[in-house]
């Protein structure tokens, strides 16, 4: 177990290294399938923030990736302020690119109930992509509402309220570098 001086957290599950290191697998496996091809990393806010900048990163060092690297947003929300799902997706920001005839690669921090890219790639499919992949960093699996196809995984998480590296808690602990388990009493 990795230790931090952060009262709020009880421990650290995945270091910025081991992120690091899950970020450039998924850019690997990524660059082998668009080699030569442009594609658009459509991140989905606010969570995926930094997941979507440093996937970006890692795919635009390599010399045997995509042509091009276009980046565009979304933002959904289903969580509200709760720390448990309500089941509801709700798009609060649009893409502003048109992804019409496009490579367009989902970029996810997290799947859970699965709901969410359930949404996401209903609603992106109607654009008419030329091809819609997606690509999330962690993998909760344990309580999917619904099957949802998962292209790019990087790591498998525990089961258990992640915040860090872009994931909140009302708001908070979205810049810490690593991804970590709160202290039960950190929530209110
Ligand atoms: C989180 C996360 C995913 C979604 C996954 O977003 O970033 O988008 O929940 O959950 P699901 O698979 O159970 O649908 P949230 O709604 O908390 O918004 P945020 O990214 O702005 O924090």
């Amino acid at each position: 177990m990795i230790l931090t001086d952060d009262p709020a957290i009880e421990a650290v599950l995945f270091s910025a290294e081991q992120i690091a290191e899950a970020i450039a697998d998924l850019a690997e496996s990524i660059a082998a399938d668009y080699r030569g091809e442009p594609v658009v990393l459509v991140g989905v806010l606010k969570g995926a923030l930094f997941v979507t900048a440093d996937l970006a990163r890692s795919l635009a060092r390599r010399t045997d990736g995509p042509s091009d690297i276009c980046l565009d947003f979304i933002a959904v929300s289903s969580y509200g302020n709760a720390n448990r799902t309500s089941g509801e997706v709700r798009l609060l920001k649009d893409t502003s690119e048109s992804l019409e005839g496009r490579n367009v690669i989902i970029v996810e921090d997290i799947i859970d109930n699965g709901l969410t890219l359930a949404y996401l790639q209903g609603l992106l499919r109607g654009r008419a992509p030329r091809s819609l992949r997606t690509c999330v960093l962690l993998d909760k699996p344990y309580r999917r509402a619904i099957d949802v196809v998962v292209d790019y995984r990087g790591l498998l998480c525990p089961d258990e309220f992640i915040v860090g590296y872009g994931l909140d808690y009302q708001e908070r602990y979205r810049t810490l570098p690593y991804l970590a388990k709160l202290r039960s009493d950190a929530f209110s």
